[in-house]
């Protein structure tokens, strides 16, 4: 028998979500929330950072900033990729200045101490004399590292559960797009005047697509929505691509396919908790990191990865994916900062989600979870 109270939800409406509203206005402006955010998420949680064709390699490195600690990421002599806090084990001079390059070994600027790309320190100059000095004691300080699919992540934390495991629900769910040998094809930075959870709310539904993305909607319409992953720390499903189209702006296919997709009119957008967008077309995917840098701005990092052997083929038109995207991120950043500009205001309240935004409302569910 239906309680009173289940009787009246609404059919589309799942129980879980039944009343929930947006965010109260602290956890979009307040600086004690992002505090919180830095410490209790993006110190503690995998977060991505790249992906592993990036650094093609042993001595390819890149310099990243997590949880304000900037790191080393760098492929070893053993093609092992690696992380290391950027920090010299001899007085703490920063070992790197530059974003990326090519390096046999990493030595600091300052006094010339020089670690091998495992971290061991090689050479300390003059450090014979010092009483009891043991090079063995001073390695670089290591950050833990795990690769899914291809992609880097690091975690900040002393004693994680291990990547495979964090991973475990979502094992061998993208295996036929071929996700850890595809190649970049470009990547694009974004500095969005917005929250970073407004971002995550953003990608998570279409209701806002008619409107702000008339040319996405052409392609792939706003209703089509079918989610597979409803609750916890991944969410998303996939949309419809109109028969013959794909989401570039053509609306032609712009490459070879990624893999055996079995189901080309389908994208598939999922969101991986705290930092990372994954969307799966048949031809390329496209993978964002949220960096945020304050309650009210967002580093967005973009990338667009392609099948190695789409690069070989004259067919090959990554601009038309590219652009399209572009395109389409710009009209949905703009939108968040409109977002962070009403949100701001003392006339703000928490606004009911509608049925089409539910994954949105479990988003939030399971940013309250990890943040009490
Ligand atoms: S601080 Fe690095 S060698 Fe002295
Ligand atoms: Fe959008």
């Amino acid at each position: 028998m239906h309680t009173q109270a289940t009787r009246a939800f609404p059919k589309t409406l799942k129980p879980a979500m039944v009343g929930a509203k947006s965010l109260p206005q602290k956890y979009f402006v307040s600086p004690d929330v992002f505090a919180d955010e830095q410490h209790k998420i993006f110190s503690k949680e995998w977060l991505l950072i790249g992906h592993q064709s990036q650094l093609p390699g042993a001595g390819e490195f890149f310099v990243v900033t997590v949880a304000d600690e900037s790191l080393i990421v760098v492929r070893d002599q053993q093609r092992q990729i690696r992380a290391f806090y950027n920090v010299c084990r001899h007085r703490g001079s920063r070992l790197k200045e530059e974003a990326c390059g090519h390096t046999s070994a990493i030595q600091c600027p300052y006094h010339a101490w020089t670690y091998a790309l495992d971290g061991r320190l090689m050479g300390a100059p003059h450090m014979d004399d010092a009483p009891g000095f043991d090079k063995a004691d001073y390695s670089l300080p290591p950050v833990n590292l795990g690769l899914w699919e291809g992609f880097i992540f690091v975690n900040l934390g002393k004693n994680p559960e291990p990547l495979e495991k964090w991973f475990a629900p979502l094992s061998g769910k993208f295996s036929h797009w071929n996700v850890s040998i595809l190649q970049p094809a470009k990547r694009i930075e974004y500095d969005v005047h917005a929250n970073w959870k407004l971002m995550f709310e953003n990608y998570s539904e279409c209701y806002h697509c008619p409107g702000v993305h008339p040319q996405l909607q052409k392609i792939s319409p706003y209703d089509s929505a079918e989610n597979d992953l409803r609750d916890g720390p991944f969410l998303g499903g996939f949309m419809q691509i109109n028969p013959g189209k794909s989401l570039t702006m053509s609306g032609n296919a712009c490459a070879a396919f990624v893999g055996k997709i079995e189901k080309l009119q389908r994208v598939f957008y999922y969101s991986i908790f705290p930092n990372m967008l994954l969307s799966l077309h048949p031809e390329y995917i496209m993978v964002h990191q949220l960096w945020p840098q304050s309650p009210e701005r967002t580093l967005i990092v973009c990338d667009w990865f392609f099948h190695p052997d789409a690069f070989l083929s004259e067919k090959f038109i990554p601009d038309d994916a590219i652009e399209f995207w572009d395109t389409t991120n710009r009209q949905d950043w703009h939108v968040c900062e409109l977002s962070q500009q009403g949100i701001g205001s003392r006339a703000y309240r928490p606004g009911p989600f509608s049925s089409r935004e539910s994954i949105p409302a479990a988003w939030d569910r399971y940013y309250l979870r990890v943040m009490r």
